[in-house]
């Protein structure tokens, strides 16, 4: 019988991509959403994507205890990938209280619900941000965590906390691997699926696609000052279906019991740092668009450089990273292309 993985946030740009990989990989998925800050969008790029219609999709918000256990009532759940969670670095300052409750609440009640029906491998979508500004890149597992810059960034250490606690408590009944992402980045080759940002977008690539089909006038680049040998930030691009891959592997990891540990830390990146006028010429240059960008002041809170050491995910998890960063931003752009039905 097929394994069943349940993905909170399913109907996401990331938990769509990784839903459309579990399903080719021969996986159930039960997608979860409160289309709080997405729309039917991903979730029907999915289903054309993947051929199915009868795709089993609830509406509900983890915050709500009692919604969250009848889940995994429900069904049989074998894994759990939970990405529902607020996401917006500059609005978690302005609003901390709705990103602890929304992101360490719903979390809570995963694991409570995992808990009362006899346990789970649950995997938590974590983040660079834990990092904080490393002294060191690129960052391996090891790499001590920061003190994170923001609200948002708290609860991804946090929730990492609770899941490593909970595992321990709970004597093998609950499993975890936390997946530290770096910068998703890109759509699913189908352009069926991608980034659907609510308002103006915080995130480069967005705003580089945005830019670029006319929606926004000018894409500012936040500072080009910094000790990079370009002066702009250095990061970790990864494409977004490569990022879905690795959730397969650890799934498979979890379920095949090959673990090494009760809970896992695997970085998800490429390895390879890109600074961001890089990755501006980059996609001028294969998509063949001008864009309009100006340098601005640097934006608070940014670290200079970040990127991944991915040979634990590599060696462990028989996962790599393997799409170009080109073939990411042309993907990108014929998401947004798709968008403006163009
Ligand atoms: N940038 C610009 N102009 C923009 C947007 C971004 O120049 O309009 C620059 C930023 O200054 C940064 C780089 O592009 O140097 C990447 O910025 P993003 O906002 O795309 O990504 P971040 O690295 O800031 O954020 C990502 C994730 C967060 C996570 C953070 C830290 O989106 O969820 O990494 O790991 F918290």
């Amino acid at each position: 019988m097929k394994k069943t993985v349940l993905v909170s946030g399913g109907a996401g740009f990331i938990g769509s991509h990784v839903t459309v990989e579990l399903l080719q990989a021969g996986y159930e998925v039960v997608v979860a959403d409160n289309f709080s800050n997405c729309d039917r969008t991903c979730f029907e790029g999915v289903k054309k994507i993947t051929g199915r219609e009868d795709l089993p999709l609830e509406v509900v918000d983890f915050c709500d205890e009692a919604a969250a256990k009848a889940i995994f009532h429900k069904y049989h759940i074998d894994a759990v990938i939970h990405f529902a969670a607020f996401k917006a670095v500059g609005e978690s300052v302005a609003e901390p209280l709705k990103y602890y409750k929304n992101n360490l609440v719903s979390f809570m009640n995963v694991l409570e619900a995992a808990s009362e029906v006899g346990g789970c491998n649950v995997l938590f979508s974590s983040s660079a941000t834990v990092y904080g500004e490393p002294e060191k890149v690129p960052v391996t597992e090891d790499t001590p965590r920061q003190p994170a810059m923001s609200p948002y960034g708290n609860t991804k250490t946090m929730c990492e906390d609770i899941l490593q606690d909970t595992v321990k408590a709970s004597g093998g009944a609950i499993k975890g691997i936390l997946l530290r992402y770096f910068n998703p980045i890109g759509a699913h080759p189908s352009a069926l699926i991608g980034e659907l940002p609510r308002g103006v977008p915080n995130n480069l690539v967005p705003f580089i696609t945005q830019t670029a089909i006319g929606k926004r006038e000018c894409l500012s680049i936040f500072g080009n000052d910094y000790p990079t040998p370009d002066g702009t930030c250095l990061r970790d691009y990864i494409d977004i279906v490569d990022l879905a891959r690795a959730h397969v592997f650890a799934v498979t990891r979890m379920m095949e019991g090959k673990m090494k540990k009760p809970c896992e830390i695997f970085n998800v990146g490429t390895g390879r740092p890109v600074s961001v006028m890089e990755l501006v010429n980059a996609f001028q240059k294969v998509n063949g668009v001008k864009l309009n960008y100006k340098i601005a002041a640097r934006r608070p809170g940014d670290v200079t450089a970040i990127w991944a050491d991915p040979t634990l995910a590599n060696n462990e998890l028989g996962w790599k990273a393997e799409r170009s960063v080109e073939d990411t931003l042309k993907s990108a752009w014929a998401w947004e292309c798709h968008l403006a039905g163009k």
